[in-house]
């Protein structure tokens, strides 16, 4: 069984190994991949977003089954391409993926079929967004409606920074065509969680829960990344939680989203805050989360093709979804510099022994060896019986690669750490 994966970081080297677990699996092919994932799969010089050549190269090289991973190429319709051709996908379509391709649309949703969400306003005039900054609440959200990197959300905590970031999204164009709508939300406290759901658009299957640490430095300071670290599972989302979001949250999205003609399936992302007041969608991604996947995944018992299949097919309620009972800790290791400027090209080193732990995003192949590449260059996942067992195994991994200008965060699960003990 021939299988395509779209995308080329770090989520989708995890996705290639679990897949790889599965004996029917005879060959994987990676578009674009990178050249860390050329001993697990064959890589192909296709970007996602270019949908008609991937569907191409689906049909020429009798591809059975597809993933497509990032948000750009669903929101761009990969998965729709694909199935024109007959190639069954794992992924929603165009006009579901808009959850995540379009904050308005999600936010308008939510207020539609009554998901608890932060309060908001939509502006497609900036002088009408000014205006309504005198006297909004702050701190508060700026948010651009479409996708923008993973950078386009700002919380600003004065009126002249909110300000500042509506005239670069709306007059300076910083997100392209993505800031012509922006929205202005209601800033919210809380614990955040993110849970990966699979679902077939009548069925939704939680995965483990996990925690992300967004920011550059120790202690959730400096500047958002795309993620420099997870845990899995995250301490604060109890049953009781899950139980209440389960209600709130999950089914009412997936009945929403079908009730607007725009069935969802695939892998649904809930980011979570859990506020005082119960708790609320931040965000919705139409995918995998990068790096929540690089936690959870590792601790998907079930053979992780045979669910993705049964979202396709919409057999999830019949299918077995397992988790392992133990804890999971990925630690990011990054381009010093990263998310600003940063140099590449430097050579990495891995302890061949721990390669099945090393999930790799920025790096390029050149004569034979590994090269750093991009900001966040890999990532190295452990599994432990304990939050702290996990954590621990995971830096003992870091300290067996080796590039220069290296650069990683000290505290990833520091405060998952501290929220068990307090339970
Ligand atoms: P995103 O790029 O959508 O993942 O958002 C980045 C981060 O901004 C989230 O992980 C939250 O920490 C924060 N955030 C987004 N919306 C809100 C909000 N309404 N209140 C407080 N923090 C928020
Ligand atoms: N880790 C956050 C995301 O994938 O959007």
């Amino acid at each position: 069984m021939k299988i395509l994966v779209v995308g080329g970081g770090g989520r989708e080297h995890a996705i290639i190994k679990k897949l790889k677990t599965n004996k029917e699996i005879t060959e994987i092919f990676a578009a674009p991949g990178n050249g860390g994932m050329v001993a697990d799969a064959t890589l192909v010089d296709i970007v996602g977003t270019d949908t008609d050549k991937i569907a191409e190269f689906a049909v020429n090289n009798k591809i059975d089954y597809a993933v497509v991973a990032p948000d750009d190429p669903l929101v761009a319709g990969c998965v729709d391409a694909l199935e024109e051709k007959g190639i069954p996908c794992f992924g929603p379509k165009a006009n579901a993926a808009i959850i995540e391709g379009s904050k308005v649309f999600s936010k308008n949703l939510m207020k539609k079929y009554s998901i608890p969400t932060a309060e908001y306003e939509v502006f497609t005039d900036m002088a009408a967004a000014l205006e309504y900054l005198e006297t909004a609440p702050i701190p508060t959200v700026i948010k651009a409606d479409g996708l923008a990197l993973g950078k386009g959300v700002i919380i600003a905590n004065t009126r002249d920074e909110a300000k500042k970031a509506v005239i670069s999204m709306m007059q300076d164009k910083m997100f392209g065509k993505s800031g012509d709508s922006i929205v202005i939300e209601e800033f919210l406290t809380g614990p955040e969680v993110s849970v990966l759901s699979f679902t077939d658009g009548e069925t939704i299957v939680p995965m483990v829960s996990s925690m992300d640490h967004k920011r550059a430095g120790d202690n959730d300071t400096g500047l958002n990344t795309g993620g420099m670290g997870t845990v899995a599972p995250n301490p604060y989302y109890t049953e009781d939680i899950a139980k209440q979001c389960m209600e709130t949250i999950f089914l009412p999205t997936i009945n929403a989203m079908n009730a607007e003609g725009r069935t969802f399936k695939g892998c649904l992302y809930f980011g979570l805050m859990l506020t005082e007041k119960g708790p609320k969608v931040i965000e919705y991604n139409c995918r995998f989360g990068d790096p929540e996947t690089q936690v959870v995944l590792p601790l998907l018992e079930s053979d992780l093709l045979t669910v993705m299949k049964a979202t396709t097919y919409g057999t999830l309620k019949d299918t077995e979804v397992k988790f392992k009972n133990k804890h999971a800790c990925c630690v990011i290791m990054a381009s010093k510099g990263y998310p600003e400027g940063y140099k590449k090209g430097y050579e990495i080193t891995i302890d061949k022994q721990i390669a099945d732990n090393v999930y790799i995003a920025g790096a390029k192949c050149e004569n034979g060896k590994l090269l750093t590449n991009g900001g966040r260059v890999l990532g190295a996942t452990a599994i432990g019986d304990t939050l702290k067992s996990a954590i621990d195994k995971a830096y003992k991994l870091t300290e067996k690669i080796h590039f220069e200008n290296a650069y990683k965060r000290n505290d990833i699960g520091a405060k998952a750490l501290k929220a068990t003990e307090e339970k």
